[in-house]
């Protein structure tokens, strides 16, 4: 089959590998219709990861499933299914608790949990930028959808991370009706916590990045775009909530976080929102941060350390949540606002490409260029 495969910094090249198959009798085969390009792909095009030279790539997945292994119950050839980026099995102590982003028992690693398709560190798994995809323990991580699901690919499709993901940074933030919230970042997963923050009736929500086309996304679903690269984001917000800061906080930037001339300081976006947030004020981090990162200007983050301004943050008062989404906590009910056309989040797709043009679509989403807000890559149709 064909597939996008890493072959080292900045480079991806469709290539054939040999075809994705049942190992498994709890496995379930797809054959994958569309799949998204990630910003958490970039961490590891970038060469800001120890993945593997040879990994397949693709964490974003749906397709119609077209063989099941014999253990498999609930699952049949035909369905269409989007598949969470999480690989779990269902029956760990952490997945019994719906943490499937830290199954127990898919990382084969020892001392880590949790597992992912074609990422770095969560497992030997191969992704779904590909014509076909393995999923293990089909009858768990399978989200069935609905009779529109070809119509609505580009919606659904979204349930596999960035929008779960944007859900979970309001919900570890504790976002609630009539809140004013910040979010850093407005690539497609900070859109999409902008988006959530809409949906659960947030009062006022500002979005922070300099890409001019990323804030007009922003922009079109009713969010104050602020733009860091022309004043301090921090008096900005201030000045938009009375100066007290906004009540929650929502960081999907991540460790590659930069100032707008492009120097990279890993503590950027978590101190500006020790100072944007109130008094009292929740934060949520879904931006990813790394153990090690050798690769870091920063001295201390080569050791995944972070200058973090922890005495203002116990001074206001302050919490934090953070880590990987576990998108089976949210699937089944953003699945079912996409089916009662409650939400379209769509809105973000900005390229659909067939699985050749892929390291195209990687060089232009990697360089933010303009327009170039969520790719969407089509092996099959
Ligand atoms: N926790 C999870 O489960 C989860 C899931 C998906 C993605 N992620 C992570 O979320 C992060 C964002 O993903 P994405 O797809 O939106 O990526 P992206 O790289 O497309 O978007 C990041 C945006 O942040 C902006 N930015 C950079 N520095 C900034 C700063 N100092 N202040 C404000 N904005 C700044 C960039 O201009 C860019 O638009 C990545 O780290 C990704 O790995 C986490
Ligand atoms: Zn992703
Ligand atoms: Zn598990």
């Amino acid at each position: 089959m064909k597939a996008v495969v890493y072959e080292g910094p900045r480079q991806v090249h469709v290539e054939n590998v040999p075809d994705a198959r049942i190992e498994r009798p709890t496995d379930v085969l797809v054959r994958v219709t569309t799949a998204n390009i990630c910003g958490s792909d970039l961490h590891m095009y970038e060469g800001r990861t120890d993945l593997e030279r040879g990994r397949v790539l693709g964490h974003e997945n749906l397709g119609v499933v077209v063989e099941v292994g014999s253990a498999v119950d609930r699952i049949a050839v035909g369905d269409t299914v989007c598949i969470p980026f999480n690989i779990a099995c269902g029956f760990c102590a952490n997945c019994e608790k719906g943490l499937t982003a830290y199954c127990l028992t898919t990382n084969p690693e020892s001392g880590i949990a949790g597992a992912a398709y074609g990422f770095a560190d969560m497992g030997p798994y191969s992704g779904g930028q590909a014509e076909f995809l393995r999923v293990p323990y089909g009858d768990f991580n399978c989200l069935v959808l609905p009779d529109d699901a070809k119509e609505k690919q580009n919606d659904y499709v979204m349930l596999a991370d960035i929008w779960p993901s944007g859900w979970h940074a309001t919900r570890l933030a504790s976002v609630q009706a009539g809140d004013s919230v910040v979010v850093y970042g407005a690539g497609p997963v900070g859109l999409m916590a902008a988006y959530s923050a809409t949906l659960q009736s947030a009062s006022k929500v500002m979005v922070v990045d300099r890409h001019p086309d990323r804030l007009a996304k922003a922009e079109e679903i009713g969010a104050i775009a602020i733009d860091d690269s022309r004043t301090s984001p921090v008096d900005q917000v201030m000045e938009l909530t009375q100066g007290m800061g906004a009540d929650r906080g929502c960081e999907c930037v991540g460790y590659q976080a930069h100032d707008p001339q492009g120097h990279e300081h890993p503590n950027m976006t978590l101190n500006n929102l020790v100072n944007s947030v109130k008094f009292t004020g929740t934060i949520g981090v879904v931006g990813v941060f790394l153990p090690f990162d050798p690769g870091s200007p920063d001295d201390l983050y080569k050791e995944g350390e972070i200058a973090f301004d922890y005495g203002m943050f116990w001074f206001k008062g302050q919490t934090m949540g953070n880590g990987q989404c576990n998108v089976k906590n949210y699937n089944r009910q953003l699945c079912t606002l996409i089916h009662e056309e409650k939400a379209r989040p769509s809105w973000v797709v900005s390229h659909e490409l067939g699985l050749d043009d892929a390291p195209a679509g990687y060089e232009h989403f990697d360089r933010r260029d303009y327009g170039w807000t969520k790719v969407v890559i089509h092996p099959s149709w």
